[in-house]
């Protein structure tokens, strides 16, 4: 590791300015001094993989990676690692292209709840990437670090070994590194740099590269159609001016231009009784005057995480037109168990909603303040309306079936 910067005398609450790399991503923030890297890793930047266990360095649970060498992220402190570069266990695989100690993991079943599994990984990473040739023999005492609390040793070492024999020039670098956007819990953070105009204050600035959407089967996936008495062109200017759409969108709110399409932005969502609050960036990625498309991400103050794709596209309809709302939605953490139905359902009302705040505003109403998002008791009602009239639907079609028999 690079030799700390030296901070002068500084208090423990005092805040420090510290830029690392991490994940190949450069990151600038102010932190208060005691704040330890795990917390500002998993905190301020959003890397929620490195686990805390212990806090004490006992367990293993936080281990990361800071100058190639294997660390105990609850025992530095984040204004330590100025000028470090820091890979985490986000930083090892992509999910569609593992690194092999994270397949050979899952081949050998080598995590139960998985827990120290972050821990295992990047501890191994060290190990192998140090000593290529170490013996099976020699393992357990190797990976040590690190404590099971499911006693999933036998699978663990099978997978290192596993790993090890198959690489005996060396391991793999890690394969997920490269700048992007972080954003932290309850958007106390991002990755950030600061500027001689603009010096960081408390809440860091974002400089944004790239929103990567996972691959595989998004958890929410809807089509909205709605027509607009509004004409294509009316609702082009809308679609032009993108504070004013973002004020048709129910619960969103954006806080600020960050520049070359990059918007940074909360939205609240209600899923059933519960509520949600995010914070995040998007961009825009395509815009014309009949189409938009918008890729965004955020995290939940509860811990969840969401990315999304958005497309929009106008045509001409009668003497109106209609827009066609397309969302993938990806959630993760707490969020994820939500059903798809609900979330789906809750989906389809928001473009419903937006659909008409787009047409009002494009037919000349005053702009929207902010469009509330709907309430637990109108979705649950248009939904359980939605589903009525499914079922009545297809209740018509077999009658008309069986009398066509
Ligand atoms: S949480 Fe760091 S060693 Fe346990
Ligand atoms: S798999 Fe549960 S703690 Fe190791």
């Amino acid at each position: 590791m690079n030799t700390p910067r030296p901070l002068g005398r500084v208090e423990a609450g005092q805040d420090v300015e510290v830029s690392f790399t991490v994940n190949g991503t450069p990151v600038t923030m102010k932190v208060p001094a005691r704040v330890t890297l795990s917390d500002a890793l998993r905190d301020r930047l959003g890397l929620t993989g490195t686990h805390v266990g212990c806090e004490h360095g006992v367990c293993g649970m936080c281990t990361i990676l800071v100058d190639g060498d294997a660390a105990r992220a609850c025992l530095l402190f984040a204004c330590q690692v100025d000028g470090a570069d820091i890979v985490t266990v986000e930083g090892l695989g992509r999910p569609d292209e593992m690194h092999p100690l994270q397949e050979a993991f899952g081949r050998h079943h080598g995590l139960q709840c998985g827990f120290c599994t972050p821990g295992f990984l990047m501890s191994s990473y060290d190990l192998l990437s140090h000593e290529p040739d170490v013996r099976r023999e020699d393992l357990p005492e190797q990976l040590s670090g690190v404590i099971c609390r499911c006693t999933g040793y036998r699978g663990i070492v099978d997978a290192v070994d596993d790993v090890a024999r198959a690489h005996p020039d060396g391991i793999p670098a890690p394969g997920n590194c490269a700048a992007r956007t972080l954003v932290g819990r309850g958007g106390g953070g991002s990755n950030a740099t600061p500027t001689d105009a603009a010096p960081v204050e408390d809440e860091l600035r974002a400089v944004p590269r790239e929103i990567t959407l996972p691959s595989g089967e998004p958890t929410i996936d809807v089509t909205v159609d709605s027509e607009l008495t509004s004409s294509p062109e009316e609702v082009a200017r809308v679609l032009a001016d993108i504070p004013l759409l973002a004020r048709c969108l129910p619960g969103a709110e954006l806080t600020e231009d960050l520049g070359d399409g990059w918007y940074r932005g909360r939205a609240k969502v209600a899923l059933g009784p519960i509520r949600l609050a995010f914070n995040g960036v998007a961009q825009v990625v395509e815009h014309s005057d009949d189409r938009i498309v918008l890729v965004a991400q955020g995290e939940d103050t509860g811990g969840g995480g969401a990315q999304a794709r958005i497309e929009l596209v106008v045509e001409p309809h009668g003497t109106g037109s209609r827009m066609r709302a397309d969302a993938r939605v990806f959630l993760v953490g707490r969020i994820a168990g939500f059903g798809r139905s609900l979330a789906g359902d809750v989906s389809r009302r928001m473009f419903e909603q937006f659909a008409r705040a787009v047409d009002q505003t494009a037919a000349g109403a005053e702009p929207p303040a902010q469009v509330e998002p709907p309430g637990a008791a109108r979705l649950l009602a248009g939904s359980i309306a939605d589903r009525f009239r499914r079922l009545l639907t297809r209740g018509r079609a077999a009658l008309a079936r069986r009398r066509a028999g």
